[in-house]
């Protein structure tokens, strides 16, 4: 029996090992942790049990037979993290590049099935080169096999993936079907094609970097949700980010204790300017309402005039989605309707409530706009929000101006309670655009033009640069002072706590996409 024993051990030891202690030097020279390294640090101290760690690819072409690693490039398993169960793959570049052969895509389509089952997240730490070139078709099919399972999965349990390396290929499309993407500074990339192919396709000189590092996607296509400096940051990143996150769409995000004191918040006074047209930074808003320290930005430089972002309120976990007059004057364009859309989405499948922050002096005109499909990507946004059913709260702090104030979340497409502070103006457009129409041959009658456009403009901002008409007729619920926004807020959602509504039957809608 001990002969037996020893035999394990030499195997799982051997598995450990991963493709070797040069391999695995040369990751920690890169800075890089290695795929079992990170696995520990993720999870609570103890509490991973693998899965899988004997399994061996089956190929034996060029050569394949002799270069068996245990696990085959992938550690499998489940653990806690804050002691609630999470499924994990890590994959690990010291084997082939962490490159998916058949069975390696079998390990982590096990995982997800068992994630599923259990109604738990997974999470994936990606650092692979993608398909196995070795197998062919076999580890092509094996991506699909994980590319289904992510859809089924999607809208049922949270998938959270992390950048921790090159990533190529497979390796970006199933990371693209999670939820959110966290990227790792200077060490991680990810594009379908890498920088040789694209100068042998297109003669373009890129290097990895600027092709797919952290701070491009970041920033310029929007694929990665956070960045963090190093592998421990983004490890940590992913914890914070599941803290705010239910086990599945059948439960609530956990909710930390909470005790009601006084509510009045004074900060959030004379926040918004007299000029309409001079800038504000809403974080200042979001910071004044939710619990102290609690903003969880999503995609913080990406369409930056909008903002996306988890917090708490009264300890239980919001979606925060506000037009930022910092950026454009908090228009809304392709990218930030298509950037809040896709987290309203998100809080809506997983029950998380919805607070809308209104700034808005409506959409981007504009040839570069219009032909980008403004059009398409505006209807996702009005779409996504008309059809979530979580309860949803609206606060317009000053401009709501046409087709943006129907989308961003009023009373018409559904929301629960609709708020506007006393700077408030809810109009088709801003006063002088308004009034260089409607009063364009009294202007152009007038002795002096340029003064009777000033009366005109000072006329229409009186009569409808406020939020009075929009509560007479009940389009807003409540003007509040900007002092007890906070308090009117956890009402609100205290209220909304047993929100339901009833769908009708149908398969799914089709959202403009
Ligand atoms: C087999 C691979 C591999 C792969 C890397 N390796 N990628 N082995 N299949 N896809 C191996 C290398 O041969 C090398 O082995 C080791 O991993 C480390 O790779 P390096 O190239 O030395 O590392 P680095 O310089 O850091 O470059 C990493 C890389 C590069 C950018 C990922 O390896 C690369 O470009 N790989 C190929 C990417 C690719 O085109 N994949 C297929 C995509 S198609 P040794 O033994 O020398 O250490 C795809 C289709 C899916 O995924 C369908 C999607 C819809």
């Amino acid at each position: 029996m001990q002969k037996k024993i020893d035999a394990l051990n030499a195997k799982l030891e051997a598995a450990r090992l991963g493709g070797g202690e040069k391999r695995i030097e040369k990751q920690h020279a890169q800075k890089k942790l290695t795929a079992r390294e990170r696995v520990t640090y993720l999870l609570d101290p103890g509490s991973f049990e693998e899965l899988g760690i004997l399994v061996t690819h089956r190929t034996t072409d060029f050569g394949m037979a002799d270069q068996q690693y245990y696990g085959d490039g992938v550690v499998t398993g489940y653990g806690t993290i804050g002691g609630r169960l999470v499924y994990v793959f890590a994959q690990d570049f010291t084997v082939f590049g962490g490159s998916l052969s058949e069975t390696h895509a079998e390990k982590i389509c096990k995982l997800m099935d068992l994630a599923v089952r259990a109604g738990a997240p997974v999470i994936g730490l990606n650092d692979s080169g993608g398909a196995r070139i070795q197998e062919g078709v076999r580890s092509l099919g094996g991506y699909a096999d994980i590319f289904y399972r992510n859809v089924q999965a999607s809208g049922v349990v949270p998938q959270l993936s992390a950048i921790m390396g090159p990533c190529a290929g497979g390796a970006v499309y199933s990371p693209a079907m999670t939820d959110f993407i966290v990227m790792v500074e200077q060490t991680s990339y990810m594009f379908v094609t890498g920088p040789n192919v694209v100068k042998t396709v297109t003669n373009e000189e890129v290097s990895s970097e600027a092709l797919g590092g952290a701070s491009t996607h970041a920033t310029k296509s929007g694929v990665a949700h956070r960045t963090a400096p190093n592998d421990i940051a983004c490890l940590e990143d992913l914890k914070t980010l599941l803290s705010y996150l239910p086990q599945n769409n059948r439960e609530k995000a956990p909710a930390l204790p909470y005790e009601t004191g006084p509510e009045w918040r004074d900060q959030l006074e004379g926040l918004v300017p007299d000029n309409p047209n001079q800038p504000y930074d809403m974080h200042q808003v979001i910071e004044g309402i939710i619990d102290a320290d609690t903003f969880y930005e999503i995609h913080r430089d990406y369409a930056e005039n909008i903002i996306t972002g988890f917090a708490r309120l009264g300890g239980k976990s919001l979606g925060i989605i506000a037009n930022q007059p910092l950026a454009l004057a908090g228009v809304l364009d392709s990218d930030s309707s298509r950037k809040a859309a896709r987290f309203t989405r998100f809080c809506d499948s997983f029950n998380i409530p919805l607070l809308v922050l209104v700034d808005v002096p409506g959409f981007l005109p504009g040839t570069d706009q219009e032909w980008h499909g403004i059009i398409v990507h505006g209807a996702k946004l009005l779409y996504a929000l008309s059809e979530a059913t979580v309860p949803r709260i609206t606060l317009i702090t000053r401009k709501a101006y046409g087709g943006a104030y129907d989308v961003m979340n009023s009373k018409h497409i559904g929301a629960d309670l609709n708020y506007a502070w006393p700077s408030a103006e809810i109009a088709v457009m801003g006063a002088k655009g308004a009034s260089e129409i409607i009063f364009r041959k009294e202007i152009a009658a007038a002795e002096d033009p340029a003064q009777k456009l000033a009366e005109k403009e000072a006329e229409y901002a009186e009569a409808f640069a406020n939020p009075y008409r929009a509560a007479r007729r009940g389009f807003i619920d409540e003007v509040i002072l900007p002092r007890e926004t906070r308090r009117k807020l956890l009402r609100g959602f205290a209220s909304l706590e047993h929100k339901t509504v009833e769908q009708p039957r149908r398969k799914h809608g089709n959202i403009p996409l």
